[in-house]
Formats: C-alpha cells, sequence, structure tokens
C-alpha cells in the first residue's frame, strides 16, 4: 500500500536551529545505528521510519559502518526510501558519517580525501540518493593532516554530493581547529555530534558548546538514553530482545548494583513528573537551547512513540535538576 504520511506531522513538533545556520532539526531524530541491519524484518524498520516520519522527524542519521554487517543500515534505509519516503525527499534531512573501519587496505578508515570521497560515494550507492544533506567526519584521525580532511568535505559539497559538513567525536580544541579551516574553505560547519547523557557529561567538562556557539554550529547529541540504560528496559532484568542480550554496543557489565541504584532513582523522579525515565533523560539533554537535537535509537515503534513523547514537557525546574544530579552523584 501508498504509504502517505500525516497531514499534521509538523504541529507538534519541536524544531531548533543549527547553530547560525538556516537549517532546523527536530529536537528529536532518528539514528538508525543499531536495529537497522539485515538481521531485523525490514517491515519493523519501515515503520518505525514512517511513524517518525509521521511525528515530525525529519532527520534521520546513518553512517557507512551501520549494520549489522558494515553498510547494511544504509541499504536497509534505502529500501525504505524507495518505498516509502522517496516523495518526501525535499522534506528531509539524511546524514551519513565516513571515518570507522568500511573496506580492507589502508584506504578503508580514518580521514584521508581517499577514503572520505570513496566512502560517501558507495553510501550514496547503497542508499540511492543523490547526495546527502550531511556529511560528517565521523572521528578525528591522528594521523591524517586536518586540513586535508577538513578539505575533503568541502569538495564533498562543492561537489554535489553533500549540502552541509559536520564532525563526530572531536574534542572541543580539535573543533575549533576544524571549524576556522572549514571557515576559512567557504564551507561553514554545522553540526558536531558528540555523545552525551546523564551518564555522559563529558561535553560539559570540555566546553563543546561553547566552542560550538563560537563557531555558530549546532550540536546534534548521540545516546542520550545511554543505549537504554536511561529508561525502563533494564529495571526487571534483561529482556531478551534487548541490545544487551542481542550482542549490541551495550554489554552486561554496564548493569551493575551501583547503575541501576542511579537509575532506579532517576525512575521515581520521572515518575513524579508524570514521565517515562527515557522522557525525562531526553528533556535532561534538551535543557540547554544551543543543544539542536538528540539522536535517539528506537527498537519499536512504541519506543519511538515514548520517545518524541518528551517534547510535552521540557520543562525542568532547579529542584528537578539538583534531584537529578543527586541521584547520579549520590544515589539514596
Ligand atoms: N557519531 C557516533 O560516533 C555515534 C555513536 C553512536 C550512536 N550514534 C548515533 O546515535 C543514534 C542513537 O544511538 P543509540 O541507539 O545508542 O541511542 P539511545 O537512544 O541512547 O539508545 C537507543 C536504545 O535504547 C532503547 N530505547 C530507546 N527508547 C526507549 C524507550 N522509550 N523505552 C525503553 N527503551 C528504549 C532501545 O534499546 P533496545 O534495542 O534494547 O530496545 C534502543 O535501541 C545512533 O543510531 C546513531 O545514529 C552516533
Amino acid at each position: 500500500m501508498t504509504y502517505l504520511p500525516s497531514g499534521d506531522r509538523y504541529d507538534a513538533m519541536t524544531y531548533r536551529r543549527a547553530g547560525r545556520s538556516g537549517v532546523r532539526l527536530p529536537a528529536v531524530s532518528l539514528g538508525l545505528w543499531h536495529n537497522f541491519g539485515h538481521e531485523r524484518p525490514i517491515e519493523r524498520m519501515a515503520a518505525i521510519c514512517r511513524r517518525a516520519f509521521d511525528l515530525g522527524v525529519t532527520h534521520f542519521d546513518l553512517a557507512n559502518n551501520y549494520g549489522p554487517p558494515p553498510g547494511s543500515a544504509e541499504e536497509n534505509f534505502g529500501r525504505i526510501m524507495a518505498r516509502d519516503l522517496k516523495p518526501y525527499r525535499d522534506e528531509m534531512i539524511v546524514s551519513t558519517k565516513a571515518g570507522y573501519l568500511m573496506w580492507p587496505g589502508p584506504y578503508g578508515e580514518w580521514g584521508s580525501r581517499k577514503y572520505l570521497i570513496s566512502s560517501l560515494d558507495q553510501s550514496l550507492k547503497r542508499m540511492g540518493l543523490d547526495y546527502v544533506d550531511v556529511f560528517y567526519h565521523h572521528r578525528p584521525d591522528p594521523d591524517t593532516p586536518l586540513e586535508e580532511s577538513m578539505q575533503a568535505l568541502d569538495y564533498a559539497v562543492r561537489s554535489g554530493r553533500a549540502l552541509y559538513v559536520a564532525i563526530s567525536n572531536y574534542s572541543s580544541a580539535q573543533t575549533a581547529e576544524a571549524a576556522k579551516i572549514l571557515h576559512d574553505l567557504g564551507t561553514p560547519l554545522l553540526l558536531h555530534q558528540p555523545s552525551y547523557s546523564m551518564m555522559n557529561r563529558w561535553i560539559e567538562r570540555d566546553s563543546l558548546l561553547d566552542t560550538l556557539a563560537g563557531a555558530g554550529a549546532g550540536c546534534i547529541a548521540y545516546s542520550p538514553l545511554q543505549q537504554g540504560l536511561l529508561t525502563d528496559r533494564y529495571l526487571d532484568g534483561v529482556p531478551a530482545d534487548s541490545r544487551v542480550a542481542t550482542g549490541g554496543f551495550l554489554k552486561e557489565s554496564a548493569l551493575d548494583e551501583q547503575t541501576m541504584r542511579v537509575v532506579r532513582e532517576l525512575n521515581l523522579i520521572a515518575k513524579e513528573r508524570g514521565q517515562t525515565l527515557a522522557q525525562l533523560a531526553l528533556a535532561w539533554a534538551l535543557r540547554d537551547e544551543r543543544m539542536t537535537s538528540l539522536i535517539i535509537g528506537a527498537s519499536s515503534v512504541g519506543q519511538l512513540e515514548d520517545n518524541i513523547g518528551a517534547l510535552a514537557n521540557l520543562a525542568l525546574s532547579a529542584a528537578e535538576l539538583d534531584a537529578i544530579d543527586g541521584a547520579l552523584t549520590n544515589p539514596a
């Protein structure tokens, strides 16, 4: 059956501007790192993407290596685009990245121009797209001159393969340097994509949001639910279909007793607000307006809907923020 998106898809979503650019992103974006590899049914993946679009999620985040196997998330997204979403391409922001290992030999990872442009060409082919909206350097390369990696991003735009460029997993100092090079090349940095959650606050210690504000770039955080830890997923053990049980990136060792005590206390704070823990974790990560968007993962339509529901109550009082900090540092 032909997919027809919901007519009110833009009514409830909040959009935030990426730095000083012209682009606004949904406060919650959908990432395809897990749950979109060939081991999952395509119908479930398609249902998540369609529901996301119906709820105003215009941004879909991919990378060359997402799967498993690497590349399969882009292939599956390509199938979903071709069947359901292609007519709405101009309403969508699709991003991909290169930086991690994709193919053997000296040109299959890191930050050379050779690798970045070849990888982007492969990504476009897998997704069946003429261009991506955002192309990222996925991680800093200690050996390639930053100028070469940034020139490759600039070339990706000038050659029509990408509309904007971005970086991920760069420190604040590396970000300032990259933004300066890109500015001088005439292709401004659109976004930085760091990890960030209640349990992972390195960007605060590194003043990353200040650096990005200075550069006019936005911030889009990944794993804001700490891969599912900051949800009700593991409150009563490890479900058989969870990321921990299915060999995903989150390991059972992360669910130690001290951490679970913190999670249970945060869950009580969420309940007092009439929210789920996932919703509280997202509202918290969006509390600074300079945070353009959060990229969540979802293994079901229900999780996606729960997460978008966070946007109905983003306000956090000083007392609630104190209670969260207390739970994180010194759980009862
Ligand atoms: N740039 C980078 O280096 C980098 C690295 C990592 C991720 N990312 C991006 O960020 C995206 C999100 O990362 P992530 O998947 O780790 O994010 P996350 O949102 O922290 O975790 C997603 C997982 O949490 C669980 N979950 C989500 N919503 C839930 C809810 N409402 N209730 C209960 N459980 C819920 C699901 O786990 P189950 O599968 O167990 O159901 C889901 O797969 C990725 O897809 C990718 O696009 C980028």
